[in-house]
């Protein structure tokens, strides 16, 4: 493996459970061979310090490091004045550092009938969300813009059709295939949106333009994934979206997601911090230790990347890790950590050989 230096923030409720399960298995995979600083951050460091996260730790973040694997931030009971939450990052993370692209797949684990593999690519500088903190009203009415430049559309789809091209297409039909999901039959800003798809689609002739209005897109994504390949929308409804896709395929337990720039990237789980499991040892660290899987691709570590996706999709397939009712594994967080990488340690790890 080449030297690499990690940004961890181990974050707020279950968020450094999972973060030391991840940490575990990317250790085996690349032998021990990543220099990881912990940055904290999030609502509990809100309370202790009146930061959510301080000017000098982003300034590091933005800086220093080759890559971040954040844990979930938040709790609920820790708010500003205005409703909104204090705790969270996303509003600081994915402006400061520029990531644009939002991605998130959504897949079963294993092959067979009904498989469902798809990536949702959630613009993540702009639309609905831009207007965090930035509302206007009184208190009779508030009013939060949707901004769609562009440019800013511009990079994400073409972002998107580039993953289409990575791929092998929908499940259901083998074609490669990116959907425009959006109410451009509603809103200015969706329709502009879904012009400047439009344009930039032409520069993929080997890929299919495809659309969906937002509600419609919601009923497909549970009652025919297998069609989708790689989708992309606007901020606010890739977050509701990518949630709907996790419901189908074993919960929010299982979906990593990658915070994408030019320059720099960050990885998390797509959920919250659940305070509710927090310090039970139930918590389901998939979705974070898919995540880690993703920062190690990022950093051109493929090999180890695939020794961790291969592990995970193993023992799920084999049963060695069922999930309960609740999306939390049978057994709990270290017995998928166990699991994982007792899987890993028999193929023999990327790092060793
Ligand atoms: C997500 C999260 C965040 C978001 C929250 C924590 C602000 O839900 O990454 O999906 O809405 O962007
Ligand atoms: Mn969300």
């Amino acid at each position: 493996m080449g030297h690499h230096t990690v940004a961890v923030i181990p974050g707020d409720g279950i968020g450094p459970e999972i973060v030391e399960s991840a940490l575990d298995v990317v250790r085996a995979a690349s032998g021990n061979s990543l220099d990881i600083v912990v940055e904290e951050a999030g609502a509990d460091h809100y309370l202790a310090t009146g930061e959510v996260l301080s000017a000098a730790a982003l300034e590091r973040i933005t800086s220093s490091y080759d890559a971040v694997l954040k844990g979930p931030v938040g709790r609920p009971d820790v708010r500003n004045p205005d409703g909104t939450e204090a705790g969270v990052l996303s509003g600081i993370l994915r402006g400061a550092l520029d990531t644009y692209a939002n991605v998130r797949p959504v897949a079963t684990m294993g092959g067979g009938p009904g498989r469902i593999d798809y990536v949702i690519v959630r613009e993540n500088t702009e639309g609905l969300y831009a207007s965090r903190g930035l509302g206007v009203g009184n208190d009779r009415v508030r009013v939060d813009q949707l901004l769609v430049t562009r440019e800013g559309v511009e990079r994400v789809v073409s972002y998107a059709f580039r993953v289409a091209a990575s791929r092998h297409g929908a499940p259901a039909d083998g074609v490669r295939r990116v959907t425009c999901v959006d109410k451009s039959n509603v809103l200015r800003s969706h329709a502009f949106f879904r012009a400047v798809f439009t344009e930039v689609a032409q520069e993929f002739p080997g890929i299919e333009a495809d659309y969906r209005y937002a509600d419609a897109a919601g009923h497909d994504l549970v009652a025919a994934p297998g069609r989708f390949d790689v989708l992309v929308m606007e901020n606010f409804l890739g977050d509701i979206l990518s949630d709907v896709g996790a419901a189908t395929v074993g919960g929010l337990g299982m979906c990593p997601a990658g915070n994408i720039g030019d320059a720099r990237a960050y990885f998390e789980p797509v959920h919250g911090s659940a305070p509710g499991l927090a310090g039970s040892g139930t918590a389901n660290p998939t979705a974070q230790i898919l995540a880690a899987a993703m920062m190690l691709d990022h950093l051109g570590e493929r090999a180890a990347a695939e020794a961790v996706r291969r592990a995970v999709t193993e023992v799920f397939t084999q049963g060695l890790i069922t999930l309960l009712p609740s999306g939390c594994p049978a057994g709990g967080t270290k017995e998928v950590t166990r699991a994982v990488t007792g899987v890993m340690a028999r193929h023999g790890s990327p790092a060793a050989g």
